[in-house]
């Protein structure tokens, strides 16, 4: 159908709801190269102040998802298998599909997952995994096919042309002040895991001042349109919302990363990040089982495939599929060190009452850990090892963190910002669960 662009706009800048067939009409208008920028940047905007209904939404979702090539995995899975991934929304040492990919592959549920690099103060998975020497992340679509077949774990970077209009979309969001619109995140982040094929999703929003949702009433809301648009386009979605005040676990960087992930495996993981990966593990195996297990004996699946040494296994067959050195995974301390390490003295004693992921994130990027223009190469040897977490009691001149940089220069400044990120004051602070939140439709 032929839509004016025009009416599109003026429809959702003074509160009209779209049919499908006017948000077929725009993401056709994008894909056929028919629709100008400036008119899909007023369109946008006319979202972010007025919003869509959860009808609007996953129409939206399921137009961008089929705007380009579209996955189905059916064919590379135990019959009758479901296709379970997870998403997180980005924080600050968010490791989890490190470990959450062999655990839930050692519960017997297909992993066929495509990642993608940092962005901004948040890593990527490809970017660590990329820290293991030899490992490829570039995998054809046939490669990708017979490893998810014979291993049950691929990770790899998105090699499909998933949903090109959200591509599009997001672009012209991120320079026109649209990119805060919950309905156009929710529809963007959901339209990729369509495309790709997942049969049911673990959504992890993060929710704090180290991710992109800094207030819980924002992610609830996120989750609650996610879990929506699984509901109208057919798939289970189940989403944990999560803390991301601090950085999560201790590690900030990636092959720190990688060898906290390892540890997690071990069952010996900092106590937030190896909870969160027990908990996004056992929501994968509540979905990859269509609810015929309930959440704790899920839980106790996990833990068991941890204590057996069956996901550390796991990881191992994965890595070495892809072409990575296996004896990094045996021993971790062979993986890329940094030249530089140095402590993080506190300034006072006390008791650590906040640190700021971001800063902690955007310090690892300086430390060439993460990067500033798109393609450019990043040091997987530099982090920060965050020994301090929120609730932990320090002695003056202690250590708080630990900086691996390149270059003593370089790490002086570091150890300055690390410093300042963290807050310590007097009396006791309580941490709760990681956990805040579940959403889900069922
Ligand atoms: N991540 C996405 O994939 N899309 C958004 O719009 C925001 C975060």
């Amino acid at each position: 159908m032929k839509l004016n662009p025009v009416d599109l706009i003026i429809k959702k800048r003074d509160g009209g709801e779209h049919s499908r067939e006017e948000l077929r009409a725009l993401i056709g208008g994008i894909v056929d190269e028919s629709l100008p920028d400036y008119q899909l940047a007023a369109w946008a905007m006319a979202v972010f102040f007025r919003g869509m209904t959860d009808a609007e939404i996953t129409e939206l979702t399921l137009a961008m998802a089929e705007s380009g090539d579209t996955l189905d995995l059916h064919d590379a899975v135990p019959a009758g298998a479901l296709i379970v991934d997870k998403h997180s929304s980005g924080g600050v040492g968010d490791k989890t599909t490190l470990a959450v990919g062999p655990i839930a592959a050692a519960c017997g549920l297909p992993v066929g997952k495509m990642s993608g690099r940092g962005l901004s103060f948040t890593g990527g998975t490809i970017d660590k995994l990329e820290s293991i020497r030899g490992w490829q992340a570039e995998l054809d679509e046939p490669r990708f096919r017979r490893q998810l077949r014979e291993i049950g774990l691929v990770v790899a970077a998105q090699t499909a042309d998933l949903a090109p209009a959200d591509k599009h979309l997001y672009a012209l969001r991120d320079v026109t002040g649209t990119v805060n619109s919950l309905p156009l995140i929710a529809a963007s982040i959901m339209s990729k895991k369509l495309a790709a094929g997942a049969d049911a999703i673990v959504l992890d929003v993060k929710c704090g001042r180290g991710a992109f949702m800094e207030t819980l009433d924002d992610a609830r809301e996120l989750a609650r349109l996610m879990v929506a648009i699984g509901d109208g386009a057919g798939r289970a979605v189940t989403a944990l919302i999560t803390a991301m005040e601090q950085p999560l676990g201790r590690a900030v960087g990636n092959a720190l990363e990688v060898a906290e992930a390892i540890a997690t495996l071990h069952g010996n993981g900092p106590a937030d990040f190896q909870e969160l990966v027990e908990q996004v593990s056992a929501e994968m195996v509540v979905l990859g089982h269509r609810h015929n297990v309930d959440r704790s004996a899920a839980l106790g699946q996990v833990q068991e495939v941890i204590r057996s040494g069956a996901a550390l296994d796991k990881l191992r067959a994965f890595v070495a599929a892809q072409g990575g050195d296996v004896a990094q995974i045996d021993d971790p301390s062979l993986l890329p060190s940094a030249p530089v390490v140095v402590p993080v003295p506190a300034p006072v004693a006390g008791v650590v009452t906040a640190i700021d992921a971001r800063e902690i994130g955007l310090t690892v990027v300086a430390l060439g850990g993460g990067r500033r223009a798109k393609g450019a190469p990043i040091d997987h040897r530099v982090g920060v090892m965050c020994d301090a977490k929120v609730g932990g009691v320090v002695e003056v001149g202690a250590p708080l963190a630990w900086v691996h940089a390149a270059d003593e220069g370089i790490a002086q400044t570091a150890v300055a910002r690390v410093q300042a990120a963290y807050a310590i004051g007097a009396g006791r602070e309580t941490v709760g669960s990681i956990v805040l939140e579940r959403v889900a439709s069922r």
